[in-house]
């Protein structure tokens, strides 16, 4: 009876597919529909947001996703004279070798890359888990270095990458539950367990992971075509601004909090104070990586506490990358900062088209160092800091030895 059932509805299914998005089924449930399906009737985000860093966070490890050079020249981290490790190609996959004496003591492949911008790291599959491969690419070196923690004199396997870092880099993975864990135990246990089922991969961040499950709206606007207004999806507009600040703080305020739920859970409109302990309690002087926290750095600008207004989408197109030029983002510090005005620049080096090396110049990362093959001097990793301010140098980089 089960059975015949299912089949009828699996007919009724088949009958009603008028295109091809309603025959998708998506891995992570069917309020989803995936971001192919958006592309009819959003062209122009969806074109330009396919080739951005977020969807591009975390992509499949092959050749034509990876940075790093393959060549003969380029191609090797020197641990000592008798220790390497050497990039290598085989039959279209791409491993990283370690050599004893010249001779292969451990090899493993690149499984799954993250990121585009700055730098990328790898990773490659062993019984279910995810292992950090110890070599990164870096652009501001422009070669092979460290991963961000990893010895310079001794390749190492063995770091895991918990499901934690997918939650930010990914839009799902799934973990198999523990036998026998209560509800309350479910979130945390499968965290830590680090098993994922690599085939519950969706890569990169993409439509629904910032706009939520989206398959009743495409239904709706399939079946009313001429229909103008949106229904079933969460207006940007109809947020607060704490809310429009934490759709993106979600996987831009850092990862020290004690978390309550996976990030996987958020949807826009909820509160992060429900998926992390404290949350929106910080510490007014806390100190903030520049890496990864915008959104706590922001928040302790006078310009956010005095605006309550300003929020990641006043400076930043969420469908594209960041903006290059300084101009740009002078002439949104410029709407509220007007020169006629008495919170203007009091500095006499003032200069309009630029506001961002002096109020936010580059500051380097506490949480990301790593050293290139032969140089043991610690390289930095540098980016603009979120924390608008009064600051006594431009892009004030320190170069300090080990
Ligand atoms: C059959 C057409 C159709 C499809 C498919 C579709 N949308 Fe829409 N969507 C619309 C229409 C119509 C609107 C309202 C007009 C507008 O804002 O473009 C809209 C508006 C939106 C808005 C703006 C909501 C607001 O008012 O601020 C978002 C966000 C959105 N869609 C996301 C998606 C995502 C994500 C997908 C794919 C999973 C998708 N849409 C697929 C027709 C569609
Ligand atoms: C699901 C996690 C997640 C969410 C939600 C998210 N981001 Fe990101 N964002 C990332 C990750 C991871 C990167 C780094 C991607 C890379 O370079 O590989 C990133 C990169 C960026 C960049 C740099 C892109 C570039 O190439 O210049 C900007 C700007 C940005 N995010 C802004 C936002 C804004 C604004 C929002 C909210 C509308 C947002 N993000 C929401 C995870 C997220
Ligand atoms: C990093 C998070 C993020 C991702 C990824 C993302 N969006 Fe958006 N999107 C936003 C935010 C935030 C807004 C509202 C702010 C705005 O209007 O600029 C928005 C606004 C929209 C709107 C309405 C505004 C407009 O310009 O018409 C549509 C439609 C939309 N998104 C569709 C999509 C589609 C389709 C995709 C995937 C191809 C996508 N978004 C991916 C965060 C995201
Ligand atoms: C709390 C969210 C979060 C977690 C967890 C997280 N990341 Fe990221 N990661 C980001 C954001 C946001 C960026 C880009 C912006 C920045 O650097 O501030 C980024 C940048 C990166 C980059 C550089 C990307 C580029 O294009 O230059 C790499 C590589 C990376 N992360 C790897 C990892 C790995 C490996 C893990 C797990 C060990 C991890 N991340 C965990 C949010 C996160
Ligand atoms: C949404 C409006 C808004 C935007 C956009 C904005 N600010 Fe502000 N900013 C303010 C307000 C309000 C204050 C507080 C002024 C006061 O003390 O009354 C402020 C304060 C400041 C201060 C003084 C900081 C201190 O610690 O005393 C500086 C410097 C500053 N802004 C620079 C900038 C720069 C540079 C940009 C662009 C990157 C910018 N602001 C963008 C609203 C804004
Ligand atoms: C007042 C304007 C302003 C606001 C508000 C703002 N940003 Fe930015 N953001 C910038 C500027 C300027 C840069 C530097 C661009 C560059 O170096 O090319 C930047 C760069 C970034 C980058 C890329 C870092 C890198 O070097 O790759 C990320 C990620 C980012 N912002 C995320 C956010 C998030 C998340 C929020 C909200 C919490 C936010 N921003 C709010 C101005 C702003
Ligand atoms: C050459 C570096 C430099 C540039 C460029 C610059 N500022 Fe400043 N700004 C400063 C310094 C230094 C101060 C503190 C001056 C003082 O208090 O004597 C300051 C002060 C400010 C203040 C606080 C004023 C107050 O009432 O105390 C604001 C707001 C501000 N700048 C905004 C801007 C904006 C907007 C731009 C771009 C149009 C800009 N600044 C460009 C260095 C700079």
């Amino acid at each position: 009876m089960k059975k015949l059932l299912s089949l009828f509805i699996m007919l009724l299914v088949f009958a009603s597919c008028k295109n091809e998005s309603e025959n998708y089924v998506d891995i992570r449930g069917e309020e989803f529909s995936g971001s192919e399906s958006c592309i009819q009737c959003h062209q122009n985000i969806s074109e330009i947001s396919m080739q951005n860093s977020h969807f591009k966070a975390s992509m499949p490890g092959i050749k034509e996703n990876l940075l790093g050079d393959f060549d003969k020249d380029k191609d090797a981290f020197v641990y000592n004279p008798n220790l390497k490790l050497k990039m290598h190609e085989q039959n279209d996959s791409l491993y990283q070798v370690v050599y004893y004496n010249d001779k292969i003591v451990e090899f493993h492949p690149f499984d799954i890359v993250f990121g585009t911008k700055h730098a990328q790291t790898s990773m490659f599959w062993k019984d279910e888990k995810a292992f950090e491969l110890p070599i990164s690419y870096y652009k501001s070196t422009n070669g092979w270095a460290t991963s961000p923690g990893f010895d310079s004199k001794n390749p190492f396997f063995g770091r895991q990458v918990l499901k934690d870092c997918f939650s930010c880099h990914s839009s799902n993975i799934k973990s198999p539950q523990p036998k026998g864990a209560s509800v309350g135990q479910e979130y945390g246990s499968s965290e830590i367990s680090g098993k994922l089922d690599r085939n519950s991969i969706v890569y990169g961040i993409d439509c629904e992971r910032c706009h939520g499950p989206a398959k009743k709206h495409v239904q709706y606007h399939l079946k009313f075509p001429k229909a103008t207004t949106s229904k079933f999806i969460v207006t940007h507009f109809s947020l607060n601004n704490q809310q429009k600040l934490d759709r993106c703080a979600v996987c831009h305020s850092g990862n020290q909090d004690i978390k309550l739920k996976s990030r996987f859970d958020f949807r826009p409109g909820d509160s992060l104070s429900n998926f992390y302990l404290n949350k929106n309690k910080t510490l007014k002087d806390a100190s903030f990586d520049v890496h990864g926290n915008q959104a706590e750095l922001l928040k302790q600008s006078m310009c956010f506490k005095k605006n309550n207004a300003l929020n990641c989408v006043t400076c930043h197109n969420p469908h594209t990358n960041a903006e290059k030029s300084t101009e740009y983002y002078s002439n949104i510090c410029i709407n509220c900062h007007q020169e006629s005005s008495k919170v203007f620049c009091k500095s006499k080096s003032v200069n309009k088209k630029n506001c961002i090396d002096c109020h936010m110049p580059k500051q380097n990362s506490k949480a990301i160092r790593f050293t290139v093959s032969g140089n043991d001097k610690t390289q930095f990793y540098s980016l603009k800091t979120h924390k608008i301010g009064i600051y006594k140098t431009k892009n004030s980089i320190n170069t300090m030895k080990n």
